[in-house]
């Protein structure tokens, strides 16, 4: 089945602890955890810190998404702060190998994410060295945005290229995802659907049906 992934950076921060709850017992699989840097990308966000909060009251995945640049310092402090899963933007630094190398000696899974302006051909080389690859459907850096319909094409070289040389990493789409767009995701080969905005804009009671709504 499709994984969920709802995105925290739509959540009420002061509320944020009890919609977590909600949204773990609402069958989300992964918490996806935006952070960003006012560099990488014109926002800012999160730090470790919130990451280390949530792992206390959760046991699902958390799923860290980088906007940061450079990486190679941070990785570190996001590893202990319990990141399940991190994602990183290639071309915000230029030592994949070292990144690579201190998140294979931690239990977390190493994962890229590509920017709309990133093409597939030019990150292929590092599809075998990661468990996960969020296709960015938005420009990364602000939460609400339109869905673009121009990178479904992405989804689909990358689960070609799976399947071809027998890969098994995950494809998650990150932006704009909603139940009009999230059928074309999962019909071009999504694993994981990040939703944001279209979760926490409705009452925390529609939560449930909300990630129903995306499966
Ligand atoms: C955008 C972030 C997304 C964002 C998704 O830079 O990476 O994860 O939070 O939010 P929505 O679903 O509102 O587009
Ligand atoms: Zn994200």
């Amino acid at each position: 089945m499709i994984k969920v992934a709802p995105s925290i950076l739509a959540a009420d921060i002061l509320k944020i602890e009890n919609q977590i709850k909600i949204i773990d017992e609402s069958g989300a699989d992964y918490i996806h955890i935006d952070i960003m840097d006012g560099h990488y990308v014109p926002n800012i966000s999160f730090g470790p810190n919130i990451v280390k909060a949530i792992k206390k009251i959760t046991n699902k995945t958390l799923d860290v998404h980088l906007m940061i640049t450079p990486v190679l310092p941070n990785i570190e402090e996001f590893i202990e702060s319990g990141a399940d899963i991190i994602s990183f933007h290639p071309e915000a630094d230029t030592n994949h190998n070292e990144i690579f190398e201190i998140i294979s000696k931690s239990d977390c899974k190493p994962a890229i994410a590509i920017h709309p302006d990133v093409t597939v051909k030019s990150i292929e080389h590092l599809l075998t060295k990661i468990k996960l690859v969020v296709v960015m459907t938005v420009v990364p850096g602000f939460g609400g945005q339109k869905f673009l319909e121009s990178e479904l094409e992405k989804i689909r070289l990358l689960y070609n290229y799976k399947k071809n040389h027998q890969l098994n990493f995950e494809i998650e789409v990150d932006g704009g995802v909603n139940n009009d767009n999230a059928k074309k995701c999962i019909n071009n080969g999504a694993d994981v659907l990040v939703a944001g905005s279209y979760i926490f804009s409705k009452e925390e009671t529609e939560y449930k049906k909300a990630i129903d709504s995306l499966r």
